[in-house]
């Protein structure tokens, strides 16, 4: 079953080639340059957008609500555990999208069900066809990346980002064949990050550290949470993830010589070069750095280790550089020896709010 693997973990992580062609499967238009979602028939709206949801998939949605508003729609996230405390405003203009790879979380529900309400169109971005949140939503956008086993989401992680990346282009005006054509271009990068990463000779160079720290601007600050998350989850260890900018507001008295940093720096532009500062104020505190990078800016002078991602339209780095990062976090946990696919209190998920 887990085809050779010793966890279905890394047996998801070596899927996501495959399940990100499904997602893009029969969904692009090239010639046209457009996008269609089978799933959202009838749906035209150009009011708010609210995101909704809750751990690994709340990431997915930080980065898919930078991508609506670079496409010029108002968006904003919320962890779904804190929507109706929040009292957030929404209205019959306000599109909710609550994304949940398996449609059954129930904090999710529950904010989609208090939208809804008040009389918010909603839509559920999934992996589970018949699920709860597909059901209950007005409309469905189905991830399509097949069974995810271990508890630690991976593939559904990235099949999410790729899906919200077409809902943008669907919702967007005006098509963009560049943008289209480097969607599709996911899958193999991804398929080359698998089988010339170093991410096994990184994490066993840190196995031994007192906390690992993640930082990214932009999108890949939501990279540096949801690789500090995975750590957590299946290593154990304590692992926090920043925004960079945020480092020397406090994180920074944390950072020892025992405690790896993990920066994703991609471009050369001017958010690449604020992070490189942030790289260089925890190297001046003896703190390993590990680049996560394309290659583009001067950041590997100032690294460690670099793990190294294909030369990539800004569409896709944040995909790319999270497969760098599953695959540390999952070698460290192999080689602390844990229970990768079952992580303790954890559960696949969560009925309870
Ligand atoms: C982390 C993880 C959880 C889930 C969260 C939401 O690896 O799997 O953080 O992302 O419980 O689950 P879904 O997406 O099913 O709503």
């Amino acid at each position: 079953e887990k085809s050779g693997y010793d966890h279905y973990m890394l047996k998801e992580i070596h899927e996501q080639p495959s399940a990100l062609r499904q997602c893009l499967r029969g969904r692009i238009d090239d010639l046209e340059g457009t996008v269609t979602l089978e799933d959202l028939d009838g749906l035209a709206h150009d009011g708010p957008v609210q995101f909704v949801a809750c751990g690994t998939s709340y990431h997915a949605a930080l980065v898919g609500a930078e991508r609506l508003r670079r496409t010029g729609i108002p968006a904003q996230v919320f962890l779904a555990s804190e929507y109706a405390t929040d009292r957030v405003p929404v209205g019959a203009d306000t599109l909710v999208v609550g994304v949940t790879q398996s449609g059954e979380t129930a904090d999710t529900l529950r904010a989609l069900r208090e939208a809804a309400r008040a009389g918010a169109t909603t839509l559920a971005v999934t992996n589970t066809v018949g699920s709860s949140a597909a059901r209950e939503c007005d409309h469905a956008l189905y991830i399509r990346a097949g069974p995810e086993i271990g508890v630690a989401a991976t593939k559904t992680f990235a099949s999410q980002q790729l899906a919200l990346d077409l809902l943008a282009a669907a919702l967007g005006d005006g098509s963009d064949r560049a943008a289209l054509k480097a969607l599709r271009d996911i899958p193999g990068q991804v398929q080359t990050i698998l089988e010339t990463s170093d991410a096994r000779a990184v994490a066993e160079a840190f196995v031994d550290a007192d906390g690992y720290f993640f930082i990214g601007r932009g999108y890949h600050y939501p990279v540096a949470l949801e690789g500090a998350l995975k750590m957590k989850e299946i290593t154990y260890r304590h692992a926090e993830g920043f925004a960079a900018g945020e480092l020397k507001h406090g994180p920074l008295a944390l950072v020892t010589e025992n405690t790896p940093v993990f920066a994703v720096v991609t471009g050369d532009d001017e958010a690449a070069r604020k992070t490189i500062g942030n790289v260089k104020e925890v190297e001046a505190r003896d703190a390993p750095v590990v680049a996560i990078t394309d290659g583009e800016s001067d950041v590997t002078r100032y690294a460690d280790h670099v793990l190294e991602i294909p030369a990539i339209d800004e569409l896709s780095a944040s995909v790319l550089a999270n497969v760098q990062l599953q695959l540390v976090a999952y070698w460290v946990a192999n080689q602390l020896g844990r229970s990768i696919d079952k992580p303790r209190n954890l559960a696949k998920s969560v009925t309870v709010e």
